[in-house]
């Protein structure tokens, strides 16, 4: 925890700093080995959850209503991948004090108005046309306008955290489509890392084969599974996928990864 305990003066005098608006560092973001590694990823947790709130949000048995959305399963991965990291949103950089890798710190960080867009912080900042006070900041690419859709309406729904049982429907895991069942899986939850010119762990997972190759070379399912011995994705994620995303990659990596 050596690296935690470098970041931490660096928290407390950023906190103190009023630094512009939501800005945020610009420096690339890169993971490598040894200590320059901005991810703490010694010891056998490699995941910080410091600041997560473990609690168990999948209600079991509460079937998903397709109208409401839920922020655990839906909003925190788009700001979890985009947002949340290293020298940006997560515990340790928490550039203007925001901090979004909880239900618990984006209410009290990100200046969201529940019910109220135009007073929302977080709504401005990601529809922001002047691309250098935009978040994500360039050079990663802004919110795609569904995950910019799916954000407003959990505002105007009031921003809860409702919870619910995304297994509690059926899960169809017969002819799984790449570009149907995967690929939003993907997009939702991976994308914001596993992208562009400095994607973390090195590789992207933005286009087919950049997944095929991932998941031909062995290590992809074990590590969205969190079986022992790969690191657990999403990274600083609380709680793997829900069970029926996970059975639907299964399903499609066992029909040899179909382009469909
Ligand atoms: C918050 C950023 C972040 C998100 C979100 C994220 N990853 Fe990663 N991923 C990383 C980092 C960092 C590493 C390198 C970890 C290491 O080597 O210590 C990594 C490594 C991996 C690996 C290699 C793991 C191993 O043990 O070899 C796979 C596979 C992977 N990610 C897939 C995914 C998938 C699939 C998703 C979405 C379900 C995802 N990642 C979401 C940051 C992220």
């Amino acid at each position: 925890m050596e690296i935690r305990k470098h970041w931490l003066p660096l928290l407390i005098f950023g906190g103190g700093l009023m630094l512009s608006i939501f800005s945020c560092q610009h420096e690339p973001i890169t993971i490598e080995g040894g200590d320059n590694n901005p991810i703490d990823t010694t010891g056998n947790n490699p995941i910080d959850t410091t600041g997560n709130n473990p609690t168990d949000t999948t209600m079991h048995g509460t079937p998903c209503d397709p109208d409401v959305v839920y922020f655990e399963l839906e909003v925190l991965p788009i700001l979890r991948s985009n947002c949340a990291k290293s020298g940006c949103h997560d515990e340790n950089s928490a550039q203007n004090g925001v901090i979004l890798v909880s239900y618990e710190s984006v209410m009290a960080t990100a200046e969201i108005t529940p019910f109220n867009l135009g007073d929302s912080e977080l709504y401005d900042v990601i529809t922001e046309t002047d691309p250098d006070k935009r978040m994500p900041q360039t050079p990663n690419p802004a919110l795609t306008s569904a995950q910019i859709n799916l954000i407003a309406a959990w505002i105007l729904q009031g921003a809860k955290n409702e919870v619910c049982d995304p297994g509690a429907g059926e899960c169809n895991t017969e002819n799984v489509s790449y570009s149907a069942d995967i690929r939003p899986i993907l997009d939702a939850n991976c994308l914001g890392c596993h992208q562009g010119a400095t994607p973390y762990g090195g590789f992207s997972l933005e286009t087919y084969n950049d997944v095929v190759a991932k998941v031909n070379s062995g290590r992809f399912y074990g590590a969205v599974a969190w079986e022992q011995g790969f690191v657990p994705m999403p990274f600083g994620a609380s709680m793997p996928l829900p069970d029926c995303s996970l059975d639907k990659i299964k399903a499609w990596i066992d029909a040899g990864t179909p382009n469909n």
